[in-house]
């Protein structure tokens, strides 16, 4: 393993990152990882997926003695992993029980009609229910996520709980079974001396929410056991409001998937930068006995004002891997899914990023902008056609990381360009939430199949609720 300053070596006893502001809780760390809820389907039919999700206030016990009150899917944070087939039908009724509050749930990355997607134009207000039904076409195996969409309230909303993984299984998995799939959704915690989550701050308005702790599935630091020589699948999921993770693992990692499902290949990687939203799948290989853990290396996302959270050294799983050899340990296929390469746009436009911070009677004033403009959900801001493909040209001129996000559909990346220099992605891969860094500019190709509007945003959801999104309206 290599010397990377301030990492934490053995697992459990590293930086404690617990001491927050407040100099509060500590969370108990090295615990068995939980296996996620599983949201039942309650369909008898073949084909079918019929469940309910109810948004909600409950309390977790977090620290010791402290009950924090947060809000769930079903009472849990994150919530139930959802599990499909594709080819499936899906029709889950949401029943919105957060106090005051409007919500919706919107499908991340999933291909499913406008009306359906949870967008802020279509709240479910406080103490009633509605249905999302939609179709799983064939080919949209991947890993997605459910998260609320209200107009001016997602960053809260997500941070006090509401987030969980819907992952579409393919028809027939090329992955050997034997190799597990483990979903990690990280969050990320801000726990005060009395247990609560303090609200936000102009800091973290600026920055997007950065909190205390990453979570795994709502564990701090859990412990998993693996035999030595086995190799296991794992799904990592971003599913913070901003924090960046470079990650990498003390065993060797083979990257599988992103966002939309399989790469047509595997691909060796010694560490990933996972912004926020974003999703990879992994097959780590555990070579040796002892631990190995997951664990963040520090990356500068661009940072604005005091208190820049320390983002190297936290541990996030440990992985205890035994003396006793697996048994037979299938082989990792060579080849995975063939990815049709999206070409020949017929439009191509340009979305630029910019930040403004303006001091004024009512104090300071930040603007997070596309094209200048701020959100209005009454404004449409692109007009684009069912059908066919586009170029994008994403332009971060801001000073700090943007991760962008497009509703509806899944884009390939096709150039990356900073300070002249021109290069092209790794490897070709279904992408909906993409960083785009500082003086950074992403070329993306994407087509959108089903009419309707669709947001496009920054996915540090403070930016977004700040304005930094827009509207394409899809036409037939
Ligand atoms: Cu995770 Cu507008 O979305
Ligand atoms: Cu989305
Ligand atoms: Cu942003």
């Amino acid at each position: 393993m290599d010397d990377m300053p301030g990492m934490d070596m053995g697992g459990h006893a590293g930086h404690d990152m617990s001491a927050g502001p407040q100099g509060a809780a500590v969370l108990p760390e090295g615990e068995a990882l939980r296996d996620l809820p599983r949201l039942a389907n309650e369909a008898g039919t073949p084909g079918l997926f019929k469940a309910k999700l109810t948004a909600e206030s409950a309390t977790v016990r977090f620290a010791e003695g402290l009950d924090t009150p947060i809000l769930g899917y079903n009472g849990t944070s994150p919530g139930p992993l959802i599990e499909a087939t594709e080819g499936d039908r899906v029709e889950i009724t949401f029943a919105n029980r957060i106090p005051e509050e409007t919500s919706t749930i919107h499908w991340h990355g999933m291909p499913v009609p406008a009306d359906q997607d949870g967008n802020p134009m279509d709240p479910v207000a406080t103490g009633t229910e509605r249905t999302y039904s939609f179709e799983l076409p064939e080919g949209s195996a991947g890993s997605y996520w459910y998260h609320p969409h209200p107009h001016g309230k997602t960053a809260e909303q997500v941070y006090r709980g509401l987030a969980g993984a819907f992952v579409v299984k393919p028809k027939a998995d090329p992955i050997p079974a034997a190799y597990g799939d483990t979903v990690l959704v990280f969050t990320d915690l801000r726990l005060a001396a009395d247990g609560t989550m303090p609200d936000n701050t102009m800091v973290d308005l600026m920055n997007g929410r950065v909190g205390d702790h990453v979570l795994v599935n709502g564990q701090k630091n859990p412990r998993l056991a693996a035999p030595f020589g086995t190799k296991r699948r794992f799904r990592l999921y971003n599913a913070t409001n901003a924090r960046f993770l470079r990650l990498s693992f003390e065993a060797p990692m083979t990257v599988i998937g992103t966002d939309g499902g399989l790469l047509e290949a595997p691909i060796a990687a010694d560490e990933i930068l996972l912004s926020p939203a974003e999703r990879l799948e992994l097959i780590v290989s555990f070579d040796k006995p002892g631990p190995a853990t997951l664990y963040t290396l520090d990356y500068d996302r661009g940072w604005m004002g005091a208190g820049r959270p320390p983002d190297a050294g936290l541990t996030l799983l440990t992985v205890n891997v035994s003396e006793t050899p697996a048994e037979s340990v299938p082989p990792l296929p060579d080849k995975l899914r063939p990815i049709a390469q999206l070409s020949a746009p017929a439009v191509s436009r340009r979305f630029v990023f910019t930040e403004t911070m303006a001091m004024n009677a009512n104090g300071m004033e930040m603007g997070f902008l596309i094209n200048g403009a701020a959100f209005d959900m009454n404004r449409v801001d692109i007009v684009a056609k069912a059908g066919e493909v586009e170029l994008w040209e994403v332009i971060n001129k801001a000073d700090m990381d943007h991760p962008f996000h497009v509703h509806g559909t899944q884009f390939q990346v096709v150039e990356n360009e900073r300070d002249g220099q021109v290069s092209k992605p790794a490897y070709l891969a279904w992408k909906d939430t993409v960083n785009v860094a500082r003086g950074e500019t992403v070329r993306l190709l994407l087509r959108q199949d089903r009419p309707g509007p669709r947001m496009y945003h920054c996915h540090i959801l403070e930016h977004e609720q700040l304005g930094m999104m827009g509207i394409v309206d899809v036409q037939a």
